[in-house]
């Protein structure tokens, strides 16, 4: 038995094998366990021989199992320990890390200016009513910007709003004068995708209604905002314009910050860059919000978020801004 179990237990090739044979010779059933109940039958001088012999054989067979049980675990744990070496002297891969996009950066930089002039930012919805989008702002029902062919509608109600300018009503409606906001956000019309057009884009409203506010707050505000954006050398003019929701209305032009006004490509030669819309809130929209245009004016502007960061960073495709390729947006 004793021989016959030590091969067995040699050739063993697990935790699992090495109890099957513990059970076969040392189990309740085991061999040798039968052979010492079997001792009754033995003379009483053979007794005390074959039982010592057998406890004996027993001993051995259990130190040679407890011995293999051993040398089985260091085996495992060895294969572990080279199964999940890790060599340290490999060179490491270098985390990507994001940066901020552009427009974020610049978004950044002029909700600062704007904040640092006593304005807070307030956000609106992109689907929008046609009433707020339209109606209220003045436009009469049949103003070309309602066409289907420039507007997203969701319904004969609803859209996607096509300018940030809503959100001067909106305000208006919750907050009484004195009102100092800028309004960010993405903004829809149904243009076709090329160098300077996207279905959506990016404007930033703003809006100020107080007692005594004339144009010459408007122009002193956007001037001071041109010069904080682009360097104390700027300069701007405005040129005017048409929108339904103010008057008077005009555009406002600043010198090129990349030639400083002498002339260059991004500037096409002129030395200037127009840079937003602007105007005196039209009498009709403060009244639509209940507002006493006896006692309160104001004034309200809109600039492209998209275009005057292509401006910044001399980019010249708007399609870059929305690609995310890393390639590009590691430049900034
Ligand atoms: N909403 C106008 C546009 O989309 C810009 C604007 C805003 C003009 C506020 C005047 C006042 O072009």
């Amino acid at each position: 038995i004793k021989s016959e179990s030590i091969v067995e237990i040699d050739n063993v090739e697990n935790a699992q094998q090495l109890e099957e044979i513990r059970i076969k010779y040392l189990g309740k059933k085991g061999e040798l366990t039968q052979l010492l109940r079997g001792m009754g039958q033995l003379s009483p001088e053979e007794r005390p021989l074959i039982g010592q012999l057998a406890n004996e054989v027993r001993d051995q067979i259990n130190d040679k199992i407890e011995e293999t049980a051993y040398c089985l675990k260091r085996k495992d744990l060895e294969k572990r320990l080279r199964s999940e070496f890790i060599d340290v002297t490999m060179p490491g891969k270098k985390k990507q890390l994001g940066n901020r996009h552009p427009m974020t950066k610049v978004l950044n930089e002029i909700e600062d200016i704007f904040i640092g002039m006593g304005f807070t930012v307030v956000e609106g919805p992109e689907i929008e009513k046609a009433y707020y989008n339209f109606d209220a702002l003045n436009h009469s029902k049949y103003h070309p910007a309602r066409d289907m062919q420039d507007t997203f509608y969701i319904t004969e109600e609803l859209l996607l709003r096509t300018q940030t300018s809503p959100n001067q009503v909106r305000t208006m409606e919750k907050q009484k004068p004195p009102i100092r906001v800028i309004v960010p956000g993405r903004v829809y019309r149904a243009d076709e995708i090329d160098a300077t057009h996207s279905p959506m884009f990016h404007q930033i409203e703003g809006l100020v209604v107080d007692k005594g506010i004339t144009m010459a707050n408007l122009k002193g505000t956007l001037d001071i905002f041109a010069k904080k954006l682009y360097g104390e050398k700027t300069q701007t003019k405005f040129r005017p314009h048409h929108f339904p929701f103010t008057e008077p209305s005009a555009e406002m032009d600043c010198t090129c910050s990349a030639c400083g006004g002498t002339g260059c490509r991004i500037c096409k030669y002129t030395g200037w860059i127009e840079i937003l819309g602007a105007g005196m809130v039209h009498p009709n929209v403060l009244a639509n919000c209940g507002i006493d245009t006896e006692v309160y004016s104001g004034f309200a502007f809109g600039m492209g978020l998209d275009r005057i960061t292509m401006l910044k960073y001399d980019i010249s495709d708007l399609r870059l801004m929305f690609e995310n390729d890393k390639r590009f947006l590691d430049q900034f």
